[in-house]
């Protein structure tokens, strides 16, 4: 039976489209430099090797400058990668064209066709690929209801909320059921309420698809609320990856510790000398160290901090601040020129200028040179 070619799904990466295939994204050793006029190299991915699970949904997180976008761009193939292969499962797309991969793809912009109602907008991509009206046109409904814009179909991008706007985006990235989802800073450009809110969406659309799904973001407690894993990604370099409590509870190194946490760890000087931990007050607060005698930092999460008599650091509270459950303590410490930041109970009876003992139940001891973590 002969059938109009151009009236069907063209094959060549059809069984890719058709369905939601899971698949593992593999990085080996990637990296990727830029030249510039002048010839100054910038490393802006450095032997990055990182394995994301098929199904699940990574956080690439890192300050800005640090390279998250163009690992996102290597792997959608719309850069080269300079060295270091690119798997999607067993397959080795490192020089495949994007349109072959099976990538959907949202960046914070959203990049909405202005003149299309958002239902052209989300048929777009299909209409490329030549899939049948009909067929296009309930996939284009299935993604919208997804997305929960299904009643928006004939508004145009400036008749929607941000919120609404990028939702369409997402639903548009997912009408070519790609086999990975990459997000770009999709809330950047939204306002602090909608950003929760549609955060929280993406969550949901990535557990109902399944997707495998990379969300990059500068922001850690986003990134804390929305992964299953992160990457944490300083200078072109991974620092590490793991569950978000993991990350947070045992940092591989400062850069890490000092990256993730709201109101931030507390770091600061201290000896270690024969083995034990020494304040610059002379304080010893842990022993057992067997690296030689140096100075290091320590760090310690305000919440790690514990008001007791027998408390090893001596503080003087400067500001009190009730903040819903708990307290927040600042306060000077002795021998240090600097303030920590404690989190209490409520309970506690607290003065300002008040001396008080601290306890800390957890702290972090790094190497002052290269910021690793020795306990
Ligand atoms: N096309 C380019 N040409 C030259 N340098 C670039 C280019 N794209 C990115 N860079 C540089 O690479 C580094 C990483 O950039 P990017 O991946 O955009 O970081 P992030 O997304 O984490 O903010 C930065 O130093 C940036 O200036
Ligand atoms: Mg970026």
């Amino acid at each position: 039976m002969e059938r109009k070619k151009e009236e069907f799904f063209e094959p060549p990466d059809a069984g890719v489209r058709t369905q939601h295939h899971n698949v593992e994204v593999r990085l080996e050793n990637l990296t990727k430099e830029f030249t510039d006029k002048t010839g100054k190299v910038t490393v802006a991915v450095n032997d990055f090797n990182v394995t994301i699970p098929s199904g699940k949904l990574i956080g690439l997180l890192g300050p800005s400058g640090c390279g998250k976008s163009t690992t996102l761009y290597l792997i959608s193939g719309l850069l080269k990668p300079t060295a270091g292969r690119i798997y999607f499962g067993d397959e080795d797309v490192t020089n495949m064209p994007p349109e072959k991969r099976g990538i959907g793809l949202v960046f914070q912009n959203y990049a909405l066709y202005p003149h299309m109602t958002v239902r052209q907008n989300i048929l777009f991509p299909l209409v490329n690929m030549k899939v049948p009206k009909q067929e296009a046109l309930a996939l284009a409904q299935e993604m919208a209801e997804l997305v929960h814009i299904g009643d928006l179909m004939e508004r145009k991008p400036n008749q929607l909320s941000g919120g609404q706007q990028q939702r369409v985006a997402i639903a548009r990235a997912l009408v070519k059921r790609p086999r990975v989802l990459l997000l770009d800073e999709p809330l950047s450009n939204l306002d602090a309420r909608l950003r929760l809110q549609t955060r929280e969406e993406i969550r949901r659309i990535q557990r109902e698809t399944g997707i495998t799904t990379i969300f990059v973001t500068h922001d850690q407690e986003e990134a804390m609320s929305i992964s299953d894993e992160i990457v944490v990604m300083n200078e072109g370099i991974k620092q590490q990856m793991d569950r978000p409590q993991a990350v947070y509870e045992e940092p591989v190194n400062m850069f890490v510790a000092k990256f993730l946490g709201n109101p931030p760890i507390n770091i600061f000087e201290a000896d270690l000398i024969g083995g034990r931990l020494v304040l610059k007050d002379g304080e010893v607060v842990a022993d057992g160290f067997t690296e030689p005698d140096q100075e290091v930092f320590i760090g310690f999460r305000p919440e790690y901090l514990r008001v007791s008599k027998n408390g090893k650091i001596t503080a003087k509270t400067d500001l009190i601040e009730h903040i819903g459950r708990d307290t927040m303590i600042l306060c000077e410490i002795e021998g240090y020129d600097h303030l920590i930041r404690a989190i209490v109970p409520n309970d506690m009876e607290l003065k300002v200028g008040q001396t008080i003992k601290l306890d800390c139940v957890k702290l972090f001891v790094f190497n002052a040179e290269t910021g690793e973590r020795y306990r």
